[in-house]
Order: C-alpha cells, then sequence, then structure tokens
C-alpha cells in the first residue's frame, strides 16, 4: 500500500496527513514545519513497533477511527441500516489538494456511504473541518454520531474546558488527561450556558503569553460533544461532533446529510495566542461588524423598565441618554400583545396598543429625531400558552406524541421545521421591522429543548438550521439589519451562529466583578467588539452587589460598550462621567475593536490587567481591575507586554472612567503626575509601573501611547 504526506501550512501552523490508498490520518498537528523533505523517513520515524499480544501487522486506522481497521477507542462515524451495515470500512477515492486545503472522498460500497471530508488551513492558522453524508445505498442509514478528530502529541497533559449556568458563564476548568474519553455533552437544543465555546488540551502549564494549547469547537449552535481521549496505546486525541438523538439523522436513499463542521485552533503563545488566530480570522470576514461600521454606544432599557413599558418613561431615558452619547437606543422584551409579564404573549408580534396606543412610530421617531437608533427584542423560537399563536396552533411546538414538554418561564419551543410556524415567525417579525425604522434585533432564546421532536423524529438538528435560515432572510429582506445573539444571556454564543449574527449578549449579569471573569474567558474566542459589554446599575439586580460607576464603567469598556441602567436615576457626576466615557470609548473604539488583546500574567490574583495593542504597536489601553485586596501593602508592579520594546511610550491614567476609590494617602508619582511618565517598551514589559492601592471592585484605564 503506497503512503504519502499532505502538508498544510500557515505561517505558524502545520497539519501533516498521512494518505494511503484506503484512508487518510493525521500525523502532525502544531507549530509550522518549514518543509517536510523524505516522506518515508517521517513515515518510519512515527511507526510502531509490533508489541507482544497485538495486532500482527501495523495499524492503519485514520481519522474515521474504524473498528473495521482495528481501532478500539471512540470512532468517528457509527449508524445503521436497522441493525445492519453497522460498520463502516470506507476507502479513499477521490483527493483535491491546493496550498491551503484538502477535499478527501471515501466510500463504503458494501454499506453504501459517500463521505466528503474536507480541511481548509487559513493564513491565521485555524482549521475548518467539515463534512457530509451521501446515502448510496437503497434504504435509510440512520446515523448515529460523526465526530471530528485531531491528534494530540504525548505531551498533552491537561484538558480545559468552560462551564456555567445563567449569570454564571464561562468558567474554566482543568483536569489531568488520563486514560479514557473525557466528554463534556450539550443536549439542551442550543449551544447553552454550559458550552465550552471551545475544548483545549494542554502541554505544560500555558498561561496567557506562553506554551502550547490546541482547541477544537463546534461550528454549531444545537446539541453537541467533545472529547478527550487517552487510548491505552497511548494515542490522545481531541473530537468534536454533533450530538445526535435516536434517529434524529435518518439519512434517506438518495439524500446528503450536511454533517456540522468544526473549528481547530492551535498556538504555542498561551491563550492569547490562540485569541489571536480567532481575532484575525472572524476579523477577516467581510461581514465582520467592525467592517461595517463602528460599534455603536447601546442602552438597552430591559432593567430600567422591565415589563413596565410607557411612552413617558422611555422618551426619559432617551432624552438622558442622548444627552450622554448614546448611539442607540434598545427597546427589550414587553413591547408586544399582552405582555405585561413572561406568562403570556410570545408568538404574537404585533405592537400592543394598551402600552403604544400609536404603535411605535412616535417613540422611534423621537430616538431618530434625536440622532440616534432604535433596536427591538424578539424571542421568535418560542411561544407562550397565552397567546393568539398557541390557541391556534397548539400544534406548533416541539414535542414527542401526546406530551408536552415541561413548562421553562411558561414557554414552549415553537417548531420552527414546521413551514407554518417558520412562515408565521418570519412574516410577523419581518412586518415590524418593514413598518419601522429599525437598525437592530435583540434575538432571545430563553429555555432549553425539551423532547423536541418533529413528526415522531427529534428535530433539534432542523431547528438549528431552521434559525441560521431565519436569521439569513431577516439580513437579506432587511440589509444592514444587526442582530444580537441572546439566550438567556450567553446560551447561545458559538462559532456556528457567529455567521448569522453580529453580536453576543455576554451575560444577564452585569455585575461588573461577575463580568470580569464572564468576558476574560468568552474573549478567548470572540472578539471583544462581538460582546456587549454594559453599565449596569449601581445595585447589580443580579448579585446586589454596589458597584462605583467608574469600576463598572472600566469593566464596559473594551466590548461593544453600552448602558443597562435607568440613568433617569444617575446623578449629575454619573452623568457627566458616562459622557466623558463615551466620548472617550468612541475615540478608542477603532483600537478596541481590532488591535491584539493582552491578558497580563499578573503575579497577584487578586488584580485582572488586561488590554488591547494596536497591531502597529503604536499605542494599547489596558485595565488594571482590582477584585479583592491585596495580600501585600504594595500591590504588584504591572507590566504591558506586546510593545515595541525600542520606543518610548508616554503612560497615563486615563481619568475618563471617573475616579476609583483608593486606599492610600497618595497616588504613586506615574499616577499623579498630570502627564503620566515616558517608559521604554522593554521597560514596560520588564519591570511595569506601580499600581495605586485600590479599593476592592474598583479600577483604572492606563494609556500607552509612542511618542
Ligand atoms: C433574557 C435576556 C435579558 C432580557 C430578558 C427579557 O433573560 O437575557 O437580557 O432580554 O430575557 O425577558
Amino acid at each position: 500500500m503506497e503512503h504519502s504526506l499532505v502538508h498544510l501550512s500557515s505561517p505558524d501552523v502545520s497539519i501533516i496527513f498521512e494518505i494511503s490508498d484506503s484512508t487518510v490520518g493525521i500525523r502532525y498537528w502544531g507549530s509550522a514545519i518549514p518543509h517536510v523533505e523524505t516522506h518515508n523517513d517521517l513515515l518510519a520515524a512515527v511507526s510502531n513497533s509490533i508489541a507482544n499480544s497485538n495486532f500482527d501487522i501495523p495499524l492503519y486506522p485514520g481519522v474515521l477511527r474504524e473498528h473495521s481497521r482495528g481501532f478500539l477507542g471512540h470512532p468517528a462515524i457509527s449508524g445503521h441500516r436497522l441493525g445492519k451495515s453497522w460498520s463502516t470500512h470506507f476507502s479513499l477515492t477521490s483527493i483535491q489538494q491546493s496550498a491551503s486545503s484538502l477535499a478527501l472522498t471515501l466510500i463504503d460500497s458494501h454499506v453504501g456511504l459517500t463521505l466528503e471530508l474536507t480541511y481548509v488551513l487559513n493564513e491565521f492558522g485555524i482549521l475548518s473541518i467539515n463534512a457530509a453524508l451521501t446515502n448510496t445505498g437503497e434504504s435509510s442509514y440512520n446515523l448515529e454520531e460523526f465526530n471530528y478528530w485531531l491528534p494530540l502529541p504525548d505531551r498533552a497533559s491537561e484538558v480545559m474546558d468552560f462551564t456555567g449556568r445563567w449569570s454564571h458563564e464561562r468558567y474554566p476548568q482543568r483536569r489531568a488527561i488520563s486514560y479514557g474519553v473525557s466528554t463534556r455533552e450539550i443536549r439542551e437544543g442550543r449551544s447553552g450556558h454550559d458550552y465550552t465555546i471551545a475544548q483545549l488540551a494542554l502541554a505544560g502549564q500555558p498561561d496567557f503569553r506562553s506554551g502550547e494549547v490546541w482547541a477544537l469547537s463546534m461550528a454549531w449552535s444545537g446539541n453537541s460533544q467533545h472529547f478527550v481521549e487517552k487510548l491505552p496505546s497511548g494515542e490522545t486525541s481531541i473530537g468534536a461532533g454533533e450530538l445526535l438523538e435516536p434517529g434524529e439523522a435518518m439519512i434517506e436513499a438518495g439524500a446528503r446529510y450536511v454533517i456540522p463542521g468544526v473549528i481547530a485552533n492551535y498556538s504555542n503563545e498561551g491563550f492569547d495566542g490562540l485569541s489571536h488566530n480567532y481575532y484575525r480570522w472572524l476579523r477577516s470576514r467581510p461581514h465582520h461588524p467592525t467592517n461595517i461600521r463602528p460599534r455603536p454606544v447601546t442602552l438597552n432599557v430591559w432593567e430600567a423598565v422591565y415589563f413596565d413599558h410607557d411612552e413617558a418613561k422611555i422618551k426619559a431615558i432617551v432624552d438622558k441618554a442622548a444627552e450622554v452619547g448614546v448611539e442607540r437606543i434598545v427597546l427589550d422584551d414587553g413591547w408586544f400583545n399582552l405582555r405585561r409579564h413572561d406568562r403570556a404573549g410570545l408568538g404574537d408580534w404585533v405592537v400592543d396598543p394598551a402600552v403604544w396606543p400609536q404603535g411605535l412610530a412616535p417613540v422611534i421617531a423621537y430616538i431618530n429625531e434625536k440622532g440616534l437608533e432604535f433596536g427591538l427584542w424578539f424571542e421568535g423560537e418560542m411561544v407562550n400558552p397565552d397567546s393568539d399563536l398557541y390557541r391556534a396552533h397548539p400544534e406548533w411546538i416541539l414535542h414527542e406524541g401526546d406530551r408536552t414538554p415541561p413548562p421553562w418561564r411558561h414557554q414552549q419551543v415553537l417548531d420552527l421545521t414546521h413551514p407554518g410556524a417558520f412562515e408565521h415567525v418570519f412574516s410577523q417579525v419581518d412586518a415590524v421591522l418593514s413598518e419601522y425604522n429599525i437598525a437592530y434585533i435583540k434575538w432571545d432564546h430563553n429555555r432549553v429543548l425539551v423532547d423536541a421532536g418533529h413528526l415522531g423524529q427529534a428535530a433539534v438538528h432542523n431547528q438549528t438550521a431552521a434559525i441560521y435560515r431565519l436569521f439569513d432572510q431577516l439580513k437579506e429582506r432587511h440589509p444592514g439589519l444587526e442582530i444580537e445573539s441572546c439566550a438567556s444571556g450567553a446560551a447561545r454564543i458559538d462559532l456556528g451562529v457567529i455567521d448569522h449574527v453580529d453580536r453576543f449578549w455576554t451575560s444577564d449579569n452585569n455585575d461588573a466583578l461577575e463580568r470580569q471573569t464572564i468576558q476574560r474567558w468568552t474573549g478567548l474566542v470572540i472578539p471583544p467588539e462581538m460582546l456587549g459589554t454594559h453599565i449596569g446599575p449601581t445595585h447589580s439586580h443580579q448579585t446586589g452587589r454596589t458597584q462605583e460607576i467608574s469600576f463598572r464603567a472600566v469593566n464596559a469598556f473594551f466590548g461593544h460598550a453600552g448602558i443597562e441602567w435607568n440613568i433617569t436615576e444617575a446623578s449629575d457626576e454619573e452623568l457627566r462621567t458616562l459622557k466623558h466615557w463615551i466620548a472617550l470609548y468612541k475615540k478608542n473604539r477603532a483600537l478596541l475593536h481590532s488591535g491584539k488583546a493582552i491578558r497580563v500574567d499578573h503575579p497577584d490574583n487578586a488584580a485582572f490587567l488586561y488590554g488591547v495593542v494596536a497591531h502597529d504597536q503604536s499605542e494599547a489601553i489596558f485595565a488594571y481591575v482590582q477584585h479583592r485586596m491585596n495580600t501585600s501593602t504594595f500591590p504588584a508592579m504591572a507590566t504591558f507586554p506586546g510593545l515595541d520594546p525600542l520606543r518610548n511610550y508616554r503612560v497615563k491614567v486615563l481619568h475618563e472612567a471617573g475616579a476609583p476609590k483608593k486606599m492610600q494617602v497618595s497616588d504613586p508619582l506615574w499616577v499623579s503626575n498630570p502627564d503620566g511618565i515616558v517608559q521604554s517598551g522593554a521597560l514596560l514589559a520588564q519591570l511595569g509601573v506601580r499600581p495605586p492601592i485600590l479599593s476592592p471592585e474598583n479600577g483604572i484605564l492606563i494609556s500607552i501611547a509612542a511618542i
């Protein structure tokens, strides 16, 4: 059997495939290898002994990990035809190769399947893998799972992923890779608060600036599974795939099933290196929001009024918002029929005349006349039993048999795979968008899917495809429309929906301390311009904590910034701070939303130090945020990596976010000096500056500009 190698490489990443006439495997995924000279020597280098009490011939199971080829771990593909055709044995029938891609066709003529598998490595080191399976047999093929797998080197020793719940998303957890499979499963029909966004494998102890990290993510918002497996042979791999319910992917004879794809990323410059790759890739997309326009300062009225919609009240907020420089007002939940509370109305997307007797036109005109845009909230995949829609079509919910799924926030999930239900939502939303001047919609998804069936068959896959289609159709009909993906905060943030939306609601928790961790780890994958970060109320509605405006302002500064607070209650001093903070954001958003993200491995875990450095290293903005009190009297020196060591920079505190509370008699001199100080990039990276002694839950913004 002839074996050959295919080497895809980007400036920083290589992937080396071994191809035989029967299958394809991956021999290497990691740092860029400048060139691979003699294929045979590489193959000889990685060949195994024939071990005692083992197969008599060298095995070559490849990426499909087929049992029929002696592979004993978790397979890539499994399925059957009514119990038959249960074991596949694909052969490679065609290869198309370019400098950055490999497209393979594999056929199992006995089982009657054709698999198309493509690998594309882009210039940023991001590998996209996609697959489609065609049933060439004469009966239905029941696909049970298809997982994409990539090899990890033996030195990968830990797995890291993210867990969470409502208002507490993206909490990192790490554990040693040991023998067996470690799995993260999502079965709630949306990516979920608990969704990892990316599962990581670590070699040694990587930090933000150094060390090796491999990452794999589903590009999908439905059910998912992420794996790391270590076999008794020693082989370690990372995998991910769509999680299918029994019978969900029943591929009819002649049909082609497009399998949700994955995104793989590798960095030998720690977690920030991973972000650097993700950000550059996402920002290279023509439809990336900052390629269209700068991110407007957004005020969402949810925490200001909740369901208590009242034109005068909203206008009073708009007045203050316009004064301080807000650019977009979002009317949240509560504007449509009977929606005076969360027990009614979902499904009927018509303006409620009881609260908006003249429709939304007057309030939108009021907002537009002040030069602001208007945004509106929808939750189109949901229905309250107390709604005209449900009364007319109780059968239009995802359900199984004659059961109704357990209620959650008094709502059920509309079956968007039903053409009538899809058309209902599309046409009602389209009508509202056509009638009014609406720049942006916040699209929510506030419950999990349970028993999500359509005509007796599991339907999460089709429901997920339907919402992508709905978003795309709305955007096509309303060019320039922006969509925010919200799901009780962060329960639908993933690399699938990211191509259909423009922004994510990072969390329902607007407590700035909680947000620090949520934003840090969501921002590992998602660039800050796509993450809504708002200044919440003084007393957090979620945690009850009381926080200074300056802390909330520093925390909300780096993302797609906004306000989620009834600013008619703000003092004049607070309004002044908002105005200065917004002006500072507008002046710097081009840098904040294009630069390289830096999270400093700060030696004191009582504070976070992070920032953005321009790609030409001419300027940077950092935040030093005191979470708790330091153990030492004087906080650890704040160092600023990522600058040009040979250039001189002016370093000073930015006061526009308001005055933080401090626990000291006087400031360090670099802070009290109105012009700050001048230091070389080398000194800033190696020695840094002494932070002031801030009270817990306070922060400062630091400007660093080349002179
Ligand atoms: C969800 C969202 C909130 C808000 C409410 C409205 O919880 O995450 O931001 O829109 O729904 O009901």
